[in-house]
């Protein structure tokens, strides 16, 4: 297969970075165009970011000059596919042109994430809700994919398994990486021997979208699950990964031995397409008493391109009638960049992108 000529728009932050490195020497995509705010344009990817390791790209990135973020020059480069990592006040507006333009927008911004008609997608739980990209397709030349909040693409691969067991609610309490805020989000000033119990719109995320995406596809929408999501977010001066503490109510009897082998034996559609970025296993339960560690654990899931696309999970144990364990996620990996490229991965795979492979 020829590989898809791909922007990155948003490429010098870090969900940006990220993509640049994954996009680097895959096998379906190739780099036509790089894109961040009037600060950068005109300079080229190494440069826009001083100070950045750039032994992570390949040295044709890192010549790689950067254009203006518009929809005419992005449209100009010869990109098909456009994966976004731009702030959501700038990426609404930007990706609905692009899809009007005939590409393929896959997005980590939260601006479209609860829109009916666009997919919020993570291969592995709601595969699909794809098919919404086929409803865009009537009305639009493209398509937009979202992937979720970063704290909803561990939980919601963790809650998936779990499902058939009548889960009822959910309370999570989160320990969320400072990456999590972007490049110039958190200043260390405010976080460095500190805790912030709050993240502003964070809760509502991860409760509405939670549920958008264990929920049924019913033809040109999602029904939202029924589940009970309790959260309380927090910032912590961690750098990479968001840790969780998750408590389960379920509705059945269910034992811990049942849900350990839940857990560990689940695989889905990613894994049975040897998807290029999927992780061997979605989840690995971890037996020690402390673990998952940020530390430790946040590149779970490799070797090689999967790095950082595991969920770990730990801890697990009885709490009365309920049951509860700690998860962490890689946030600009699984849950950001890496689960785009995923959902990429598996439109190419599902026949819809034009050129790509069927
Ligand atoms: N960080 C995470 O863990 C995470 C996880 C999930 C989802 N997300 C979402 O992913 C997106 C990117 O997050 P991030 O953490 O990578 O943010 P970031 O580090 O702040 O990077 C933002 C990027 O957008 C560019 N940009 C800023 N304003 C712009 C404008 N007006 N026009 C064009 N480009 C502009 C920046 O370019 P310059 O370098 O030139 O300023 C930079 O490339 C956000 O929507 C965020 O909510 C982030």
């Amino acid at each position: 297969m020829k590989p898809i000529a791909t922007a990155i728009v948003g490429c010098t932050g870090l969900v940006g970075q990220q993509f640049a490195r994954l996009l680097d020497d895959h096998p379906f995509f190739a780099l036509s165009c790089l894109t961040a705010s009037s600060r950068s344009t005109g300079k080229t990817f190494a440069a826009a970011m001083p100070g950045i390791d750039g032994s992570f790209f390949s040295a044709a990135t890192r010549r790689h000059v950067l254009r203006e973020t518009t929809a005419a020059a992005i449209r100009a480069s010869g990109a098909r596919v456009v994966f976004s990592a731009l702030p959501a006040a700038v990426s609404g507006p930007l990706e609905a042109e692009l899809r009007a333009r005939g590409l393929c927008v896959f997005s980590n911004a939260s601006s479209h994430r609860l829109d009916p008609a666009v997919p919020l997608l993570i291969p592995e739980v709601n595969a699909g809700h794809l098919e919404l990209s086929r409803v865009q397709l009537r009305q639009h030349a493209g398509f937009i994919v979202t992937n979720p909040n970063c704290v909803v693409s561990g939980l919601a691969i963790a809650l998936k398994p779990l499902m058939a067991f009548g889960l009822d609610s959910v309370t999570v309490t989160t320990f969320q990486a400072v990456s999590g805020g972007g490049r110039r989000g958190v200043a260390a000033w405010d976080i460095l021997g500190n805790v912030v119990p709050f993240i502003a719109s964070e809760e509502e995320k991860v409760a509405r979208e939670t549920r958008k995406l264990l929920g049924r596809l019913a033809g040109d929408h999602v029904e939202e699950c029924r589940l009970e999501v309790y959260p309380a977010c927090s910032r912590v001066a961690v750098k990479d990964g968001h840790l969780q503490s998750v408590s389960l109510e379920f509705s059945q009897a269910v034992s811990g031995k049942e849900i350990a082998e839940a857990l560990t034996g689940f695989t889905a559609e990613p894994q049975q397409l040897k998807l290029p970025t999927a992780p061997q296993s979605p989840i690995i339960l971890h037996d020690a008493a402390d673990r998952p560690q940020p530390l430790l654990d946040v590149n779970a899931g490799g070797p090689g391109r999967a790095a950082g696309m595991a969920v770990s999970v730990g801890r697990l144990r009885r709490q009365g009638r309920r049951f509860g364990f700690f998860l962490l996620v890689h946030n600009t990996v699984r849950g950001a960049a890496g689960g785009s490229v995923l959902n990429a991965e598996l439109a190419v795979r599902s026949g819809l992108i034009p050129g790509g492979e069927a």
